[in-house]
């Protein structure tokens, strides 16, 4: 059954994100932040898989975002491809006091392909900013892999709140346009249809400035 936009709810938009990095780089403390305006001092390894859906207006609309969030240690991971399966959202996270975490960035994105779209919208978010004393990866050296891989880019502080929900608020802005250019060029929209849960579909890199997030190159098209 078709919706005119009059009768569309925020239940027509329901994004799968997905957490993604290391252990320790604060992605369970991310999505805290984020979605309760909390913060642990001292988390505990996350185990299995946890998600939280966090209502986020765009242009007046209400959209739902559903994030997920799993162990960045192999050992506590559930399966793998259920993780991914249905993302048109990632935030791919490393520490900026931990260049480990940053040389892992290469391994999580391979992950994320092999297990998801190849579209699907990617921000490279650098935590844990308030720890200047201890940096060890240069925001340039983020922004120059985020360019090269064609990312958004952000630092955020879980600890201090600086940019997470602008990071969270990236992808899904991004995620939304493309998907108001694909219901504009299809010229309806079914309901759900737009959720791209399990459905594989296929989004692109696109974005409009914002400021304090890197963009990524434009892609082609591929919808
Ligand atoms: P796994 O679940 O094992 O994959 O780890 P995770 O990525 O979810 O990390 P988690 O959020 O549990 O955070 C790990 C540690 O880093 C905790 O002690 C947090 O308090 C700390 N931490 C998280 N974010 C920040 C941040 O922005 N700044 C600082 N200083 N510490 C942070
Ligand atoms: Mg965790």
């Amino acid at each position: 059954m078709a919706f005119s936009s009059e009768e569309q709810t925020s239940e027509d938009y329901l994004f799968k994100i997905v957490l993604v990095g290391d252990s320790a780089v604060g992605k369970s403390n991310l999505l805290a932040r984020f979605a309760r305006d909390e913060f642990y001092p001292s988390s505990k390894s996350t185990i299995g898989v946890e998600f939280q859906t966090q209502k986020i207006a765009i242009e007046g609309r209400e959209i739902k975002a559903q994030i997920w969030d799993t162990a960045g240690q192999e050992r506590f991971r559930a399966v793998t491809s259920a993780y991914y399966r249905g993302a048109v959202g990632a935030l791919l996270v490393y520490d900026i006091s931990s260049r480990q975490t940053f040389d892992s960035i290469g391994r999580w994105l391979h992950e994320l392909h092999t297990h998801s779209d190849m579209n699907v919208v990617t921000i490279l978010v650098g935590n844990k900013s308030d720890l200047r004393e201890a940096r060890e990866v240069p925001t340039a050296e983020g922004k120059a892999l985020a360019e090269t891989q064609g990312l958004f880019f952000i630092e955020t502080s879980a600890l201090d709140s600086s940019n997470v929900a602008l990071a969270f608020q990236t992808v899904v802005k991004e995620i939304y346009n493309i998907l108001s250019r694909k219901v504009m060029q299809s010229g309806e929209l079914k309901k759900n249809d737009s959720s791209s849960l399990g459905d594989g579909r296929t989004v692109v890199l696109q974005g409009e400035e914002t400021s304090d997030v890197d963009q990524p190159e434009k892609k082609g098209c591929s919808c």
